[in-house]
């Protein structure tokens, strides 16, 4: 069975905690590892906007020895209506993995199920479960630990990021906290199946609606934009409802007093965060885009050997 990065439970808690470990030695250790020489090939394919994501996979891959074929989906005859099935077996042919940034979940779940390489998620609607492994990799870094901690995440609810929050902290066996405004409350599919993975792994899961009770005592605050990449035409109002949600100073204040704060970027300064609070000492969102590097590197690494 051909293994894939779709969520971030398609990695078991031993196998998230290879992957960290790996991340950090690829971090100390940028050039040793070169599994893709030859070249050989890694498909990069974006439906959506991007800076992180784009940088770090063709780098990573070059730095891994291999050559990354980045496109915009759009431009291939994907573009012409080509199949996702079709295309995942044509892919298969030329590259050892297929990275692809789209809308809905299900896309990537077609493409993967046809394709005979692995298929990583490089953001959905509803996941990004790159992202979260370099903010793990991040937390790590500055706090020495990962069990235990709790972690908030204040914003909407329902989107890529805090779904990934979830699953991907409650595998590292963290307590994480969703805070919303109403009608923005997470998936409750996730929910469920992040307080699964909390059983087996220790780590709690809970909504809370009010954002001070929600950040009381935290060691990790996260946001995101309230309007993610394919929303900004959906009718919701969000703005208004997500003021109260806006990691400030006063906000930060409740968190604990060695709190780090990580934002997946990018920010919308003022909206979601303020700029005292990015630019601030609390701030780590910089470490945590490097580590986006670092981490992709680590997951191709493993997935290659794991398959
Ligand atoms: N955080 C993130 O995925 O950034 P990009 O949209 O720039 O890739
Ligand atoms: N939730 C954001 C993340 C951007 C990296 C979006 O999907 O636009």
């Amino acid at each position: 069975m051909t293994r894939h990065f779709l969520r971030d439970d398609d990695l078991t808690p031993q196998e998230q905690a290879e992957v960290l470990a790996l991340a950090a030695e690829v971090k100390r250790s940028p050039f040793a590892h070169r599994p893709l020489e030859g070249p050989r090939g890694i498909g990069v394919l974006f439906d959506k906007n991007s800076t992180r994501t784009r940088f770090s996979f063709e780098l990573g891959v070059a730095q891994l020895g291999g050559h990354a074929v980045v496109v915009d989906s759009g431009s291939t005859q994907l573009g012409r209506e080509e199949t996702l099935a079709d295309t995942g077996r044509v892919l298969s042919r030329f590259v050892e993995a297929i990275v692809w940034r789209t809308y809905g979940q299900e896309r990537l779940e077609e493409m993967a199920a046809a394709a005979s390489v692995p298929v990583v998620n490089a953001l959905s609607d509803e996941f990004h479960p790159c992202q979260v492994l370099a903010d793990l990799q991040t937390v790590i870094e500055h706090k020495g630990r990962i069990a235990g901690l709790t972690m908030t995440y204040l914003g909407d609810g329902a989107n890529n990021m805090a779904h990934s929050l979830m699953l991907g902290g409650a595998t590292a066996g963290m307590n994480v906290i969703v805070s919303a405004p109403s009608g923005f409350d997470p998936d409750p599919d996730v929910v469920t199946a992040a307080t699964k993975i909390g059983a087996q792994t220790g780590a709690s899961v809970l909504v809370e609606s009010d954002p001070v009770a929600a950040v009381d005592g935290a060691d990790v605050v996260v946001t995101d934009t309230w309007v993610s990449m394919g929303q900004e035409d959906d009718g919701k109002d969000r703005a208004a409802p997500f003021v109260p949600y806006q990691v400030n100073a006063e906000l930060l204040g409740h968190a604990a007093q060695d709190a780090i704060v990580l934002h997946c970027l990018p920010a919308h300064r003022g909206e979601e965060i303020s700029d005292e609070v990015i630019d601030g000492p609390r701030s780590v969102v910089f470490d945590e885009a490097e580590n986006r590097l670092h981490a992709q590197k680590a997951l191709l690494i493993w997935l290659l050997a794991n398959q």
